[in-house]
C-alpha cells in the first residue's frame, strides 16, 4: 500500500510506495492510538471433518451491492490441512522474491501475496509482524494486527487478535498478520476491528486487494482482487469486506498486503493483474518475503 500517513522514524519511505501498514511502527507510542496490543480474541474454526486435495481457483467479475462499483476477484477454496504460509526457502524474511518465484519452489498450486513487510534494501529482515510457516515459529511479537493462522496439531484455524504466547500456546503453525478484520461470524467487521483507522486511506482508498479466510465449513479461502490506486481501480475495504461477506461467502477473513503487492498465481505463474507499482501497468510482480501456499489438486 502506499503510505500516506507515516511514523517519523521511518519517514524517508513516504515517497515510495511501502507494504507497512499505517501505524505499524508507532502504534506503541501513542497511548490510546489504534492498535489491541496484546489482547487475546480470536476464533479457532476446526477444518472439515474429511480432508480434500482439492484446490479451486475461480475468477469473477462483479459488481459491490451497495456502491455498484466493477471488481474482478480471484478466490480459491483449499483445505487448510493443504495451506501453509512459505518464505523464500534458503533466505527467508532476508530477501524479497517474486510470488510465482516463492511458489515454485515450494510447489504450490495456488498461492497469493502474504503479509505486509518491509520493502527497503538493506534489511536483514524484511517480515513484519508474526510469521510461522509449516510448524517453523518464525517470528511472534503479538502486536496489534489481525492474524490468520492455522493449528495444525489441534485441525483448526485461528483468525483474529492473538499475544505472542497464545500464538505459542495454541501453537500456531502457520500464521501471517495482516491490518484488518475484515469479517466475523459472516458480518463485515471493518467498523469494530480496532486495528483500523475507518478514517485513513489505508481503508478507503480503492486498490488492490487480498484476504485470507475460512468459510463456515472449515475450507480456507485465498481471495484477491484486482486494481490500481491512481485510476481508483479495486474496493476500499468497506466494499472487500461487503464482497468477503456477501458474495464470497465467508465466516471469517483478515485483510493481508494489498495494493501493489497483490497477486494471485497458479502453478507458478501470474493469474492476476498486479500492478507492483500502484498505477495502471504492465503486469508486474513485486518481490517479498512471504505468501500463501495452497497444495492439491486443481479442479
Ligand atoms: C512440513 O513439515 C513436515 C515436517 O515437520 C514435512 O514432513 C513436510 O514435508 C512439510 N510440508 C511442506 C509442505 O513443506
Ligand atoms: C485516523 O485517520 C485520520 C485521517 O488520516 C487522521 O486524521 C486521524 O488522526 C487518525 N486517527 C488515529 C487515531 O490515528
Ligand atoms: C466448503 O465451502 C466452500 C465454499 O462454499 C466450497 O468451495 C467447498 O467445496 C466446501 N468444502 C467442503 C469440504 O464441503
Amino acid at each position: 500500500m502506499p503510505l500516506r500517513a507515516i511514523a517519523a522514524g521511518i519517514a524517508a519511505a513516504a515517497a515510495v510506495a511501502s507494504c507497512l501498514p499505517p501505524a505499524a511502527a508507532s502504534a506503541a507510542s501513542r497511548p490510546g492510538a489504534l492498535g489491541v496490543g496484546s489482547r487475546d480474541d480470536f476464533e479457532l474454526v476446526p477444518f472439515a471433518t474429511h480432508a480434500t486435495a482439492a484446490v479451486t481457483f475461480v475468477k469473477t467479475s462483479a459488481v459491490v451491492p451497495s456502491t455498484g462499483r466493477s471488481y474482478t476477484r480471484y478466490v480459491s477454496a483449499v483445505d487448510p490441512r493443504y495451506l501453509t504460509a512459505e518464505l523464500p526457502a534458503k533466505t527467508g524474511c532476508e530477501e524479497l522474491v517474486h510470488a510465482t518465484a516463492i511458489a515454485q519452489e515450494h510447489g504450490c498450486t495456488v498461492a497469493t501475496n502474504g503479509a505486509f513487510f518491509d520493502m527497503h534494501t538493506g534489511k536483514l529482515n524484511h517480515c513484519i509482524g508474526n510469521v510461522a510457516s509449516n510448524g517453523s515459529q518464525v517470528q511472534l511479537p503479538g502486536g496489534d494486527g489481525a492474524n490468520f493462522g492455522i493449528v495444525r496439531s489441534k485441525g483448526s484455524v485461528l483468525v483474529g487478535f492473538a499475544s505472542a504466547k497464545a500464538l505459542r500456546d495454541e501453537p500456531v503453525s502457520d500464521v501471517l498478520q495482516g491490518r484488518g478484520w475484515l469479517v466475523r461470524n459472516g458480518q463485515d467487521w471493518v467498523r469494530k476491528s480496532p486495528d483500523l483507522n475507518t478514517s485513513s486511506t489505508f481503508v478507503t482508498e480503492k486498490a488492490p486487494r487480498t484476504a485470507v479466510g475460512v468459510f463456515p465449513n472449515g475450507t480456507a479461502a485465498l481471495v484477491v482482487v484486482d486494481g490500481a490506486e491512481t485510476i481508483r481501480a479495486g474496493l476500499d475495504l468497506f466494499e472487500f469486506a461487503e464482497v468477503l461477506a456477501a458474495q464470497v461467502g465467508v465466516q471469517h477473513a483478515v485483510n493481508i498486503d494489498g495494493g501493489g503487492s497483490s497477486v494471485a498465481v497458479v502453478n507458478g505463474k501470474i493469474a492476476s493483474k498486479p500492478t507492483c507499482v500502484d498505477t495502471p501497468s504492465p503486469i508486474c510482480e513485486r518481490a517479498m518475503p512471504t505468501i500463501m501456499c495452497a497444495r492439491g489438486t486443481l479442479v
